[in-house]
């Protein structure tokens, strides 16, 4: 069964310059149950508007959402199941981490002994900093904190708006780990959205990559990468191989090598074609494209504009 299913969700906000500001249009996606789900997109992409409507805190103007089969506003229940850190949530300042997870929990009510308190803490590595004020807290703790808070309730599903902002590049390699190890160890069904490519390549099994609030193309992140490979061929002689490769690929001849357009899943053909020629190959290598290249691809390079 999916985990979460959106059927044409749709939602706009007042409006800009005579035009209405439509933060996400038509969009459909599923994410099924043990993937890691990233929502990729630029500033305004409609990424956190998605996610309060998954979550039921925005009511799409179109379109529905359902965690496990249910309709989340009918069935509100179902969220009992999830468990998210949203954009912006706010801890109260005057009290200690350890003491707004426990305030959290009693407003949730969720039965949370101290033991799974600390259990929490020290997953998000907080433990030594746990009693201390919020308000010291800088923005890595407080997102540590955050993620604390979204696993309170033992959820199946965690939903992560931005994850890893504010963190410094060791916070951000242990919470990827920690991400992938809630989907693998734990069982756990992650949907979570970035603006960095190379973190959604990382940690997702799946990624939608969305702009102006259109999803443009969805997919598992190897194959849309796999899709988009080179191949970088030392060979010799190279006009030959050129000769030999170009009615199948599409291929460049460089000053020592040559750079043929094709597939992983094409590679042992190019390579044979070149042997069956008799050609002399020193060197093959696989040039994968990064999410990023990818994304400029299919996005355009053009200005993000948040009208429509
Ligand atoms: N409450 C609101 N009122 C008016 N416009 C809004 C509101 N929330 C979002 N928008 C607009 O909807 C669009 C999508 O915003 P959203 O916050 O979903 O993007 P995002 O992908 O999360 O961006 P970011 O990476 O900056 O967090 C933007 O144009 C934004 O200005
Ligand atoms: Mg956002």
């Amino acid at each position: 069964m999916n985990a979460i299913r959106i059927e044409n969700l749709s939602k706009s906000f007042g409006w800009l310059k005579s035009r209405r500001v439509q933060a996400v249009k038509n969009l459909s996606l599923e994410v099924k149950t043990g993937q890691v789900y990233g929502l990729l997109g630029r500033n305004g992409a409609g990424k956190t508007t998605t996610i309060r409507m998954i979550l039921d805190l925005v009511r799409p103007d179109e379109g529905h959402v359902h965690i496990f089969g249910k309709h989340v506003h009918r069935d509100h229940a179902i969220l009992q199941r999830v468990g998210a850190q949203v954009e912006g949530a706010n801890f109260y300042n005057f009290l200690s981490g350890r003491r707004n997870l426990k305030v959290l929990a009693l407003v949730g009510n969720i039965e949370t002994p101290e033991p799974r308190i600390d259990e929490l803490l020290e997953l998000v590595g907080m433990t030594e900093r746990s009693r201390r004020r919020v308000k010291g807290y800088s923005t890595g703790m407080k997102q540590r904190l955050g993620l604390a808070a979204a696993l309170l309730n033992d959820p199946d599903v965690v939903i992560l708006d931005e994850p890893t902002n504010g963190l410094d590049p060791q916070g951000i390699q242990e919470i990827r780990f920690f991400i992938r190890e809630l989907a693998d160890k734990h069982g756990k069904t992650v949907l979570l959205s970035s603006h960095m490519l190379g973190e959604v390549e990382q940690i997702c099994d799946r990624v939608a990559i969305i702009n102006r609030g259109v999803l443009i193309r969805e997919g598992d992140v190897r194959e849309l990468l796999s899709d988009q490979t080179k191949l970088q061929i030392e060979a010799e002689p190279l006009e030959a191989a050129v000769q030999v490769l170009s009615p199948h690929w599409a291929c460049r001849q460089n000053t020592r090598s040559l750079t043929v357009d094709a597939n992983r899943d094409d590679a042992p053909h190019v390579v044979a074609k070149l042997v069956e020629h008799q050609i002399r190959i020193f060197e093959v290598t696989r040039q994968r494209q990064t999410l990023e290249d990818f994304f400029l691809s299919v996005t355009g390079e053009e200005e993000n504009e948040d009208v429509s």
